[in-house]
């Protein structure tokens, strides 16, 4: 082999050497790549907290759970995708809608209506709290007034 082979297939080596290791320990990162709020936002969390909500109007406690563990899920992604806003931990503006997401948790499993209905308010208070303390007024949360999913059944099962 020539001497400017040699050397250079020597360096390629390295480099793909050291390509696999950083790979290797960050394998969350290179599978998660870092993501756009608005998009997590409203591909996520909105579904999420339209379909709790239309659940719990319906009374069917057993799909308020299940939909109310997905929307949690859906926080942790967002933690996880967006670590950072506007140089504050995610973690911590998150903290806007813990005390209603547990309050939830609380009346789903007393499958009580009313503390459904004043949770999922607050609930929803959280997501407009944090709208306006990012600069993000313009995006208003309501409960949903009519099913906007409608191939969906969101009354209970009867049996
Ligand atoms: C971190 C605090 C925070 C919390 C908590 C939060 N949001 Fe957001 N949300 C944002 C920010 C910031 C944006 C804008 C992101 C961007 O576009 O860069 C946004 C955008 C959105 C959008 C996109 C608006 C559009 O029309 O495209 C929707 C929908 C939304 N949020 C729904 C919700 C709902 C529903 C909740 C509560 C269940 C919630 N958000 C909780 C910070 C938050």
């Amino acid at each position: 082999m020539s001497r400017v082979i040699v050397p250079a297939l020597t360096l390629a080596a390295a480099l793909s050497i050291g390509l696999i290791a950083v790979a290797a320990a960050h394998p969350q990162a290179e599978a998660l790549p870092r993501a756009r709020l608005g998009d997590l936002m409203t591909n996520l969390i909105q579904p999420r907290h339209t379909k709790l909500g239309l659940g719990g109007q319906a009374h069917n406690w057993q799909y308020a759970a299940y939909e109310w563990s997905e929307l949690n899920a859906a926080f942790k992604t967002v933690e996880t995708r967006v670590p950072r806003y506007h140089d504050v931990a995610m973690t911590d503006w998150l903290q806007m809608v813990r005390p209603p997401m547990e309050e939830l948790a609380a009346a789903i499993k007393a499958k009580d209506a009313a503390q459904f209905d004043a949770a999922y308010s607050h609930l929803t208070d959280g997501c407009n709290a944090c709208h306006q303390s990012t600069d993000h007024a313009v995006i208003v949360i309501q409960s949903p007034s009519a099913a906007m999913f409608p191939d969906q059944n969101f009354a209970p099962r009867t049996q």
